[in-house]
C-alpha cells in the first residue's frame, strides 16, 4: 500500500495474539497493514469477531494479557514531522501517555465506559484538556464549553456541572465525542460509536463526527460492521475477515465494484442492495472460531466461489493490487471478476 508523508498513521504487518491457558495461540489480528491519510477517514468494516476492536486497541496499546502485540509497526507521524512507533513505546513512558488522549483519542464501543459517573462532565473534559495541553483552568473551561457547543449540547456552559446520568444516551455520546476531540488529536479512533444508539440518534451523531472532522481536519479510523455507515462516513475502506484485511480501496470502488467475495456478501446483506431489495439475514455460515482458522483462504468454507485444491490449501492469500489503490486478497479475483 502506498506510504506517503500524507499518512498520519501507518500500521504495518500488525499481529496481535491471545494466548490461552492451554497453550493455544488465538490470532485475533494476523498481519494487518493499512494507513490513515492526514485529514482522511478510513473505515474498517467486518462482521463481529473479525478483529476490528483488537486492531483499534492495539493502536493505542490497550491490549491486556493474555493478549500481546507479537509483531508489526504502528507508525504515527505527527504534524511536526516526527515518527513514533507506538508498538515500540515503553508501557509506562511519558511518550505513550502523550499519544493516548493527546495525539490519538478514542471513542469506545460502549459510551459509558468513557465517562466517570462521579465527576461532572465539565470536570472530566477539563481534566483531559489540562493533562494534554498547556493551558490554565479557566482556558480549559472555555475550550470545554466551546467543544460542547460544537457537538450540539444546548446551554453548554450551564451543563458543565451536570453528571453523566443527567444526560440522555445521545447527549452522552456527544459529550464523549467532545472529550475525544477537546485536545485536538491528530487521529481519532471511533469504535462503533453509534451502536448503542437508536437509528435517529445514530444519524445525528455520525453527522456531528463528520462535521467536526471536516472542521478540525482530524484524521479518523472509523470502525463499524455496517457498510451503509461506511458509505456515509469514509473516504477509504478496509474490509476485515478473521484478523486479516481482504479488500482495501477508496469507498466508491469498494461499494460500486467490490471484488472480494466477502465484501460482495457483506454488500448483499444491506437493504436495497440485493434482488427484490430484501435484506439477506446474514452471510451463509458463521465466522469460524480463532481456534479453527481454515487452511488456505480463511473465507473458503463460506465462499460461493471456493475451488477445492486451490482455495483450501496453503496459507491465506495476500493482498494483491488489482487497480490503482485497490487491493484484494483472493486467488480467484480475476476469474470471478464478471460474476
Ligand atoms: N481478551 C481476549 N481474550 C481472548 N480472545 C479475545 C480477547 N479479546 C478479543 N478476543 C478475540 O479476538 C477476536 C476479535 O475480537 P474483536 O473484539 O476485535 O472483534 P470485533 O471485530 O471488534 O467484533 P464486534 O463487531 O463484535 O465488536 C474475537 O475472536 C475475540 O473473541
Ligand atoms: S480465495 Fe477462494 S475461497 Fe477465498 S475468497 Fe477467493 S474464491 Fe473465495
Ligand atoms: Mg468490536
Amino acid at each position: 500500500m502506498p506510504e506517503t508523508s500524507e499518512n498520519v498513521l501507518e500500521v504495518k504487518n500488525l499481529k496481535t495474539y491471545f494466548f490461552t491457558d492451554d497453550g493455544d495461540e488465538l490470532r485475533a489480528v494476523d498481519g494487518v497493514t493499512f494507513s490513515v491519510k492526514r485529514s482522511g477517514i478510513l473505515a474498517v468494516v467486518g462482521e463481529s469477531g473479525c478483529g476490528k476492536s483488537v486492531t483499534a486497541y492495539s493502536v493505542l496499546r490497550l491490549i491486556q494479557k493474555p493478549g500481546k502485540i507479537v509483531d508489526g509497526q504502528i507508525l504515527l507521524r505527527t504534524t511536526d514531522g516526527k515518527i513514533i512507533d507506538i508498538a515500540e513505546l515503553d508501557e509506562k513512558s511519558d511518550e505513550l501517555f502523550h499519544v493516548r488522549g493527546g495525539l490519538v483519542s478514542m471513542i469506545f464501543q460502549e459510551p459509558m465506559t468513557a465517562l466517570s459517573p462521579v465527576h461532572s462532565i465539565g470536570n472530566q473534559i477539563c481534566e483531559a484538556i489540562l493533562l494534554h495541553q498547556d493551558v490554565d483552568k479557566s482556558q480549559a473551561e472555555k475550550i470545554a464549553i466551546g467543544i460542547l457547543e460544537k457537538v450540539g449540547i444546548p446551554g453548554a456552559a450551564g451543563r458543565m456541572k451536570q453528571y453523566p446520568h443527567e444526560f440522555s444516551g445521545g447527549m452522552r455520546q456527544r459529550v464523549v465525542i467532545a472529550m475525544a476531540l477537546a485536545c485536538k488529536p491528530q487521529l481519532l479512533i471511533a469504535d462503533e460509536p453509534t451502536t448503542a444508539l437508536d437509528v435517529t440518534l445514530q444519524a445525528q451523531v455520525l453527522r456531528i463526527i463528520k462535521d467536526l472532522q471536516a472542521e478540525l481536519g482530524t484524521s479518523v479510523l472509523f470502525i463499524t460492521h455496517d457498510l451503509a455507515v461506511v458509505a456515509q462516513m469514509a473516504d477509504e475502506v478496509a474490509v476485515m475477515y478473521l484478523g486479516r484485511i481482504v479488500e482495501h480501496s477508496d469507498v466508491r470502488s469498494v461499494l460500486k465494484n467490490p471484488r472480494h467475495p466477502y465484501t460482495r456478501a457483506l454488500l448483499k446483506s444491506l437493504p436495497g442492495m440485493s434482488e427484490g431489495s430484501e435484506r439477506l439475514p446474514s452471510i451463509e455460515g458463521s465466522v469460524p472460531s480463532l481456534m479453527e482458522i481454515p487452511d488456505g483462504c480463511p473465507f473458503h468454507p463460506r465462499c460461493p466461489h471456493a475451488e477445492s485444491g486451490l482455495c483450501d490449501v496453503g496459507g491465506p492469500p495476500s493482498l494483491q493490487k488489482i487497480a490503482d489503490g485497490h487491493y484484494v486478497a483472493c486467488v480467484r479475483v480475476e476469474e470471478i471478476k464478471a460474476l
